[in-house]
């Protein structure tokens, strides 16, 4: 039994980490950056191999660093680790791949090399492998290696945030906890039922690489992103015991916001339900947490539980990303794919957001009015199919008499998206929302309640959630 837990929501962009010190302890996150200065790390490692060796950076250092020369950026590891098996089709060799990419035939071409000599270098390299062997060259090989990379970057990446956390943590107030034995858990995304989370190979080659990280493990070590999102928000990282049972108190944690009316027995307002939808860069998590006490005062004391609908689909702001820069001149592609994760951060933000784009150089902006159309229209396909998405997922929920919704995740910050999602859940069987939240929420006069989340639930609520009591079975 996990009496403290330390939750990292390992999230493809940014990883935020969460810690409950004690069972009845509110989580609380860590600020896991070298610099402690906000609650996420930025899940990038960077390699420079100028000095004949491999540096590595992580977080936000390896966020500065420029993709280029001797320096490789990875920022798709989680990803990676998650990633279908690879479509049927021949796979290519890194080699030939290389000979036969567009930009080897355009650099040949600069350098006056005919095409020729370039079909010449190809049979070379085809006969040479022949003659080594290749065990790689097998269709399927490119995508192993590329997951096993992730395995060992996963592995770098969770050894240097164990450090900074242990740091961050000698600066709490329990100077008596001894934190390098307090286990880990990790939030995960959702892509088949629930009691198959552990056996999903992305979990399984996780675990692989968290073996010799140096973290002990939580059981259970995987939660799911959508439920424990859910939770995080709804408890908002409350923990609380019966205190003569010691037993999980469900009222307790729960007893926030329109749900209190509904465990209290109101006739009126027998069932109650959340839906909780988050847009992350890999994926969209959808959770819908639901209660039906049949109009009575229910004994939620200790543990009467909550139906849970949950699932992630893998569409999320990456897809949007990739649409977009396919969309653009091809300089302002190169420039994008030359940036830091830092920068593209911030083009990110200016352009979905502030729609004031993002500026490379004197008289240069990407995602500027020049690009206006372009990025709009990238906007609204995203939109249609996350409203698409939503539509899928509530249609296999019944009515419930109250109702709340609750939108997280970096894509609920593009007002865009945000309004799309808000349309789509409108049309969720029963009744209309007493409640939403989301980031950047403003009350409309007379219109329904609001609650605008901050950055600490919007963005760090699947960290909390996923440290909550609620997961720990032997409270129950
Ligand atoms: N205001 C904003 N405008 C535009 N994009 C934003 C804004 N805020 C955050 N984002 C982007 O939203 C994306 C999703 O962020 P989030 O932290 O939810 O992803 P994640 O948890 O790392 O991904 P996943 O859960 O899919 O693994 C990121 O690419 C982030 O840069
Ligand atoms: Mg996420």
């Amino acid at each position: 039994m996990a009496e403290r837990v330390f939750c990292v929501d390992f999230g493809t962009f940014y990883t935020k980490v969460a810690l409950r010190s004690a069972p009845q302890e509110a989580g609380a996150l860590v600020p896991c950056s070298d610099e402690g200065l906000d609650f996420w790390a930025p899940t990038v490692v960077s390699a420079d191999w100028t000095r004949g060796e491999a540096r590595l950076e992580f977080g936000h250092r390896a966020a500065d660093a420029k993709p280029g020369g001797k320096v490789v950026v990875y920022s798709n590891f989680k990803r990676e680790l998650f990633a279908p098996p690879p479509a049927q089709g021949p796979d290519l060799h890194p080699i030939d791949a290389l000979l036969r990419s567009e930009e080897f035939e355009a650099l040949a071409a600069k350098h006056g090399v005919l095409p020729a000599w370039v079909a010449g270098l190809r049979s070379l390299t085809t006969s040479a492998r022949t003659l080594f062997g290749t065990p790689d060259a097998s269709p399927g090989g490119a995508a192993a290696r590329r997951q096993e990379e992730a395995k060992r970057l996963t592995y770098h990446y969770f050894k240097w945030l164990r450090e900074c956390v242990l740091k961050a943590c000698e600066r709490l107030p329990h100077t008596a906890l001894n934190y390098k034995d307090i286990p880990l858990r990790i939030t995960v995304p959702l892509f088949g039922p629930i009691e198959t989370l552990a056996q999903h190979p992305g979990c399984v080659r996780l675990r692989d690489a968290l073996a010799s990280a140096g973290w002990p493990l939580a059981d259970p070590l995987f939660v799911s992103e959508p439920e424990a999102n859910a939770v995080g928000i709804l408890t908002k990282a409350v923990n609380a015991l019966t205190v003569r049972t010691k037993k999980i108190n469900f009222r307790e944690m729960f007893n926030r916001g329109p749900l209190i009316t509904v465990l209290a027995g109101d006739a009126h307002h027998p069932t109650y339900r959340a839906l909780v939808i988050d847009v992350g860069t890999f994926t969209s998590d959808f959770a819908a947490l639901g209660i039906d006490t049949c109009g009575k005062e229910i004994d939620t004391s200790n543990g009467a539980g909550f139906g849970v609908t949950q699932q992630s689909i893998a569409f999320g702001i990456s897809d949007l990303d990739a649409t977009v820069r396919a969309a653009l001149p091809e300089e302002k592609r190169a420039a994008l794919n030359g940036m830091a994760r830092k920068d593209f951060a911030a083009f990110q933000v200016s352009t979905y957001s502030a729609e004031t784009g993002y500026r490379i150089g004197p008289g240069k902006v990407i995602g500027g009015s020049a690009d206006r159309p372009v990025v709009e229209s990238c906007l609204s396909a995203f939109c249609t199919r996350l409203t698409d998405e939503t539509a899928a997922f509530l249609q296999q929920l019944g009515p419930a008499s109250m109702q709340e919704l609750i939108l997280t995740g970096g894509g609920s910050n593009i007002p865009a998206v945000r309004e799309a999602l808000i349309k789509a859940a409108a049309a969720t069987p029963g009744a209309a929302f007493v409640k939403t939240h989301a980031p950047g929420l403003k009350k409309v006069k007379a219109g329904p309640p609001v609650d605008p989340l901050d950055d600490k639930f919007a963005r760090g609520a699947t960290a909390l959630g996923g440290a909550s009591l609620y997961f720990e079975r032997e409270y129950f």
